[in-house]
């Protein structure tokens, strides 16, 4: 599998891609048309902020799994489209807030204190220290927009230095206000005209984009600092150059800007340049919230480990997967035993179905299902689908087949704690059904079959052969087995009672090849033979 990095991540997490055998190719510095010129034979994808990982470079990703963000905010991208072409989009949400926080938090003290002004200035060999005179943040209010993640670890740092914070974000509870400490502003226009900072911690979305323009600055306090280390273009950039000349804004420092310059290229190269970067009052860091070595360290290691899990099939906590909240050390086994439930049906079976029924029952009644539901559809539609199915979009490609999917929970059990019961309801109105568990750690165990009764581990390759109940057939089929060299690795035979057949399940080291199935479909008594593949 060969993987894309567009962006710089940390080199130890280069090197675990290596290390489980990813053919990895670094290529910084690029343009978009170039990446999109290259990008068709890879498996994955792994950029930061700068990559536009849009339409047109997902239309020539033909053979694209997997695109990891290796941060937090996904604004670069294209989530719906990676859906609908069964891309898994991962990103690492927390691995860098407390460096992006302790940013802002810096960039607020830089601009109260003029730090970097004095700094270049005395450079300049200007050490008029008059004319460098700042404010004290103590006692002042901050007005943060935006109290998520990133936005409480900047209120709890600003109120711990004494000021008073306040805070507008209409999509939290008063709760989570409360337990930050910050007072709730129910508007925008109550934070701007009570701050003297005002820092900015909301995505960009079309709410969000230019939500401080002319108007909102007129609003604010004469003399308000701005900060904004979330993304560019909330405040819009025009605006501020004109409150920045004019004294409305005392100064303000950005992390990033609404188009931002490339990261990669040396001085001199691009050819960059900013109405801001010429103002005196205005300081600018070059998208460097992130840019802490521990956040390096965090985010290379959690996108790598996404991208690699995702790539080998695994479950993770993808952006466009529905529903994964649930607990995953409890779900994980289950999701494993769902997808091999799901794959018997076209492997077993060749009526095309109308509803596929699932019910949870026991323990896993509790859980948040959703995942396994996914799985037994990823399942379902893997010896079927042409297209590229997964998690992100296997609901979808089913129910666009006209399959109804119908989950149901219980905790009414015996025998076992958990119990997934898959219902086949066929176009010619049979219903098939299956019941499977796990026992301890992962052992996957079949417990009925079609009506038949079972306690089979689910293997590798099996063979589900059904029969007429009667002495000898098994010790032919074993010895036929033996004659083609296929080695036995264990045997389980099922009755439907009152019915005169039986259901034998023999998992096989290496499958029956096709020029010899007939061999064995020709021995007396053998009703069907089916191969079933959960490799
Ligand atoms: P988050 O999702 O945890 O929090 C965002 C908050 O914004 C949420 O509470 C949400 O309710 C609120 N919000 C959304 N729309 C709003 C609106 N119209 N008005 C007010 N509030 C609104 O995100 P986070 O992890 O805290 O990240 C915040 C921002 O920081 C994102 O834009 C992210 O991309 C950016 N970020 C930047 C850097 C950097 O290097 N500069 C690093 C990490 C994150
Ligand atoms: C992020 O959203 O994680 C940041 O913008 C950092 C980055 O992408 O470099």
């Amino acid at each position: 599998m060969k993987i894309l990095i567009t962006e710089k991540i940390a080199a130890d997490s280069v090197q675990y891609l290596l290390d489980r055998g990813l053919q990895v190719d670094e290529r910084l510095g690029l343009s978009q048309a170039e990446i999109e010129d290259i990008v068709e034979p890879y498996d994955a994808l792994i950029v930061r902020s700068v990559t536009k990982v849009n339409k047109d470079l997902l239309s020539r990703a033909k053979n694209m799994k997997v695109v990891g963000r290796a941060g937090n905010g996904i604004d670069n991208i294209d989530v719906a489209t990676c859906t609908e072409k069964g891309i898994i989009a991962v990103n690492t949400p927390e691995a860098n807030i407390m460096a992006a926080g302790e940013l802002a938090v810096g960039l607020a003290f830089a601009i109260f204190r003029n730090i970097c002004y004095a700094n270049e200035a005395s450079r300049r060999d200007d050490f008029r220290r008059g004319r460098m005179i700042g404010n004290e943040l103590e006692g002042k209010t901050v007005g943060i927009i935006g109290l998520g993640r990133i936005g409480s670890i900047v209120a709890r740092k600003l109120k711990g230095i004494g000021m008073e914070v306040i805070a507008y974000d209409p999509y939290i509870s008063t709760e989570k206000f409360e337990r930050v400490g910050a007072k709730k502003c129910p508007t925008l226009e109550e934070l701007l005209v009570a701050s003297d900072l005002i820092s900015f911690h909301t995505p960009k979305t079309k709410e969000t984009y230019n939500m401080i323009d002319a108007p909102e600055l007129a609003k604010c306090k004469k003399g308000v600092r701005i900060v904004n280390a979330a993304r560019g273009g909330l405040v819009n950039e025009t605006a501020l150059y004109e409150a920045l000349k004019s004294g409305q804004v005392a100064s303000a420092a950005i992390d990033v800007f609404d188009k931002e310059p490339s990261y990669d290229k040396e001085p001199g190269v691009q050819k960059y340049s900013h109405p801001l970067l010429e103002l005196p009052n205005f300081v600018y860091t070059p998208h460097l919230g992130a840019s802490s070595h521990e956040a390096n360290h965090n985010v290379g290691t959690a996108v790598t480990e996404l991208v690699a899990k995702a790539l080998e099939g695994e479950l993770v906590a993808a952006i466009n997967m529905p529903s994964c909240s649930g607990n995953m050390s409890i779900l994980k086994p289950y999701a494993s035993l769902c997808e091999k439930l799901g794959r018997i049906y076209f492997q077993a079976e060749k009526t095309p179905v109308k509803r596929i029924e699932i019910c949870y029952r026991g323990e896993l009644a509790d859980q948040e299902t959703g995942v396994l539901t996914l799985s037994v559809l990823k399942g379902f539609l893997s010896s079927l689908s042409s297209e590229r199915v997964s998690f992100v979009n296997v609901r979808k490609a089913v129910e666009d087949r006209g399959i109804e999917v119908v989950e149901s929970k219980t905790t009414h059990i015996k025998r076992y704690n958990n119990l997934v019961n898959l219902k086949f309801l066929t176009e010619d109105d049979r219903e098939l059904s299956l019941n499977g568990t796990v026992f301890g750690v992962g052992t996957e165990v079949l417990v009925t079959f079609f009506g038949y009764q079972m306690n089979f581990e689910l293997a590798p390759m099996v063979i589900a052969m059904q029969n007429e109940d009667v002495p000898g057939i098994i010790g032919k089929v074993a010895t036929l087995l033996g004659e083609h060299d296929i080695n036995i690795a264990s045997m389980h035979w099922g009755r439907k009672p009152g019915s005169g057949k039986a259901q034998s399940f023999i998992a096989i080291d290496q499958p029956v090849p096709e020029e010899m199935v007939d061999s064995f479909t020709s021995i007396p008594g053998v009703l069907r033979f089916t191969q079933l593949d959960f490799t």
